[in-house]
């Protein structure tokens, strides 16, 4: 999987700018803030690992594998109304775990922080409703963000500034299934 006629064959023919995290260095990365996120929780409370979809499902798939402690799982499923690539509006939970919030430790799994709307709008949400802790998990970091309603405690990776693909993350729907993160 290393020659550019391979890699092409897997982005379905478009061309490919360049890979950007390879899957050994993105393991290593994940397997350390695994063991970090394990060692900041008291081993006897709760920690409830709350993945954002669809982006993070290759990511939280890999960190919880990591994560050697007692946890649950589920997922949030926002949609901002209007659609389209400008994150606007307000934000909607199509699928929300809304019980099992209160008095938990709350670890929110993101893919990408670009401009920071998603999770500006969706930070107070889930702070409604009284977590023990929330804290914020992200595997790449554009760093444009102005100001974060809340900033990630775990950031796997500074991304630069260019449309990121595969490890979940994807244009139209595609590129998800690639294990390498590139630009497109
Ligand atoms: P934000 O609200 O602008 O921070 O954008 C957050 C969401 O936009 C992420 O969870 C991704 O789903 C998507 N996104 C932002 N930048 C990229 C990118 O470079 N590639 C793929 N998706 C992205
Ligand atoms: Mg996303």
């Amino acid at each position: 999987m290393n020659t550019a006629a391979e890699i092409q064959a897997r982005m379905g023919g478009q061309p490919l700018r360049r890979i950007v995290f390879d899957p050994e260095e993105i393991a290593r990365r994940v397997e350390a803030m695994g063991r970090e996120i394990a060692a900041a929780y008291p081993a006897d409370e709760e920690l409830l690992v709350i993945g954002l979809l669809k982006g993070s499902f290759i990511f939280l798939a890999d960190l919880v594998r990591q994560i050697e402690r007692p946890l649950h799982v589920d997922f949030l499923v926002a949609a901002s109304y209007g659609g389209g690539t400008v994150s606007s509006g307000s934000l909607r939970l199509v699928y929300d775990p809304e019980a099992q919030i209160g008095g938990r430790h709350v670890l929110l799994i993101e893919d990408i922080i670009d401009s920071g709307n998603t999770l500006n709008r969706l930070v107070p949400i889930l702070r409604s409703r009284g977590p023990r802790s929330l804290e914020l998990c992200a595997l790449l970091h554009k760093r444009l963000a102005g100001s974060l309603t809340l900033e990630p405690r775990w950031v796997g990776f500074d991304a630069p500034p260019e449309f990121l693909v595969g490890y979940g993350l994807d244009h139209s729907e595609n590129f998800r299934s690639l294990p390498f993160i590139a630009s497109l």
